[in-house]
């Protein structure tokens, strides 16, 4: 969910929804602004897309000169309009980003004590809580931290009260908030981004802040009450919306802008024309450490896992690879003297984030591949790792992923160099193979038109299943969690050489079977498992290069043939064939590709 509060002279609704529209990222099943006016408080609220809270409210506007926005992604209770936020009790109004782990007990609570509840959110007994205190007769400020108190579990907040119109309290604890400094208004949002339009002088609130927000002054507070510095600081982000050009979707641009942002981001790590890997200034030496850890979730995490593949293959140094959300749990031991990677586009993602946090605890060294520089894992690591993907609005991610392979990829370079496995020599060939990439990814998306083609086939069938070996084989996984994101079509990612193990039961005239197997030196192994298949009745389209679309002694329905290159930057350009067909798939089974159902951008809950 994305959250906005604004305390301004003139009405703030429009400027709610602007500021709104860029947290659409965050969750988009239903959206909500209230203001106080004349001392009452006032809200609209709609289901599903921003667009529909945007009509209501040119039907019947709001007034006030301040107000809160929410924007949601559902946890409890359905996306409707009675569940949407702003969430009411007797003269308070809430907005909230993430979960309330207490709040059946709260609820039982409050109900005993004879509020009724009118949605099935965790968030309206925070509204009742702080109603509680004001009925108690505590001033606003003061009910809104006594309530607080109460609140276990992760949460963003903005808490608005009936005849105040100059106080907004907002609270952290987990998912970002920042305060943003205006002249003579002043502004929360859930990052920079959704309030660059109105400043760029911002103070990040830390886990456990509260902060008491008026017109002309900022207060900050931890739980006991206690006034907290914290630094104001300028944002770089900028009030320019990122637009779509001349495509038809976010995703369309991103995928098509690779080729410049792979360039970009691999010239921060790697000299091309010295044909070095750069120095960077890391808290640890890759010599010194015996394991690297790395979580991350979705696309962000199967970019770990190619990476593991590099890092052991040119660094010989062993990698521990996890979801997030299972890392931070598994209790695996850790040693002080290693590092930890934490890969992330947004930066925010809340189990990521709480395995940096453990790690941290645990006294690693902590790395961020981030592509926002001022994420909440960013300010909390070591050294942050950036991919310079610029802004993805798609939610499907493409154009961060091969960017996150590129940081990787230059990193395991880097780490050979340290560690002794990769000769000055090797080195430069691998630098100057990846300094390739670019020119290779611009020609893979030349062949647009047949992988429409494949598509077009595709989107008839409800299962299917992805193969490949080696790095091919997360890039398997990414392949199918793409086409299901964007097209809703059941699909798997495997290993080639699983397949006898159980997914060859499934193999029939219904299932396509995408195989990605460049010539490599494992090919005649993947030719193996293409032949199990169509022994099967099974439908095989092959991502290769011409080598090996010569050495696939096997009918397929399609044969894609890419460029012929090198082994290190195989995943980086085979990444985008699979994500052509997943964009093409969805735009033919007339999906929202950008904004697909039931998902998020940033997922900020666990
Ligand atoms: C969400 C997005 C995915 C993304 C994942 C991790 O589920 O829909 O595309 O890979 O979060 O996000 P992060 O910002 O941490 O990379």
């Amino acid at each position: 969910c994305g959250i906005v509060g604004i305390v301004s002279h003139s009405p703030v609704a429009p400027l709610i929804v602007d500021a709104l529209k860029r947290l659409e990222y965050r969750g988009y099943d239903s959206a909500g602004v209230a203001t106080v006016e004349h001392g009452q408080l006032a809200r609209r609220r709609a289901e599903g897309k921003l667009i529909n809270l945007e009509r209501r409210l040119k039907d019947e506007p709001l007034d006030g000169m301040i107000g809160i926005g929410h924007t949601r992604w559902a946890t409890h209770g359905v996306p409707n309009e009675t569940n949407a936020h702003p969430h009411f009790s007797d003269g308070v109004a809430i907005v909230h980003n993430g979960i309330i782990e207490n709040f059946a007990e709260l609820r039982d609570e409050l109900m005993r004590d004879g509020y009724t509840f009118s949605s099935q959110t965790d968030t309206e007994v925070v509204a009742h809580l702080v109603g509680r205190e004001l009925a108690r007769g505590l001033q606003p400020v003061e009910a809104a931290h006594q309530a607080l108190k109460r609140l276990e579990g992760a949460f963003a907040l903005a808490i608005m009260f009936r005849g105040d119109e100059d106080l907004i309290v907002g609270a952290r604890n987990g998912p970002p908030l920042a305060v943003g400094h205006g002249d003579g208004e002043m502004f929360l949002g859930s990052d920079a981004i959704a309030l660059a339009p109105f400043t760029n002088s911002i103070t990040y609130l830390e886990d456990g802040d509260w902060a008491v927000v008026r017109r002309n002054d900022v207060g900050i507070f931890d739980m006991d009450g206690n006034k907290v510095d914290r630094k104001r600081q300028q944002s770089l982000s900028t009030s320019f919306m990122v637009d779509k050009g001349n495509r038809r979707h976010f995703m369309e641009k991103e995928i098509h802008e690779q080729p410049e942002v792979i360039s970009h981001t691999l010239a921060h790590y790697v000299d091309f024309v010295g044909g070095l890997s750069k120095p960077i200034d890391l808290p640890f030496d890759f010599a010194k450490i015996d394991r690297l850890a790395i979580s991350a979730c979705g696309t962000a995490y199967l970019a770990g896992l190619i990476s593991k593949y590099w890092f052991e293959r040119y660094a010989r140094l062993p990698v521990d690879i996890d979801v997030a959300s299972e890392f931070r749990y598994r209790e695996m031991p850790l040693s002080k003297t290693d590092a930890a990677f934490f890969i992330s586009q947004s930066g925010e993602t809340a189990d990521t984030l709480a395995s940096l946090r453990y790690c941290r605890k645990a006294g690693m060294k902590i790395g961020a591949v981030v592509n926002v520089r001022e994420s909440t894992m960013a300010r909390e690591s070591d050294v942050i790792l950036p991919t310079l993907a610029g802004p993805e609005i798609g939610v499907a991610s493409t154009k961060a992923f091969t960017c996150q392979l590129s940081v990787l990829a230059s990193l395991a370079v880097r780490a050979g160099v340290a560690r002794g496995t990769i000769s000055p020599e090797q080195e430069t060939t691998l630098v100057r193979q990846l300094s390739e990439a670019p020119r290779y990814a611009n020609q893979v998306l030349k062949l647009d038109g047949q992988i429409e083609k494949v598509a077009r086939d595709l989107s008839h069938y409800k299962n299917v299943l992805y193969l490949g070996r080696d790095t091919n084989f997360p890039l398997a996984m990414e392949g199918a969690l793409k086409l299901k994101e964007i097209s809703y079509i059941h699909a798997e990612g495997y290993a080639a050489g699983e397949l006898k193990h159980g997914p060859i039961a499934l193999i029939d005239e219904n299932m396509p079977v995408i195989v990605i197997a460049p010539h490599d030196r494992i090919f005649e192994k993947t030719v193996s498992n293409m032949q199990e298949v169509a022994a099967r009745g099974g439908k095989i389209i092959l991502i290769t290069d011409s080598k090996g679309a010569a050495h696939a002694t096997v009918k397929t329905m399609k044969t894609i043939v890419l460029p012929d290159v090198p082994e290190i930057i195989s995943p980086i350009i085979y990444a985008l064939p699979i994500q052509m067909l997943a964009y093409f798939t969805a735009v033919f089974m007339g999906t929202d590709v950008d904004q697909p159902r039931n998902l998020a951008k940033s997922v900020t809950v666990e």
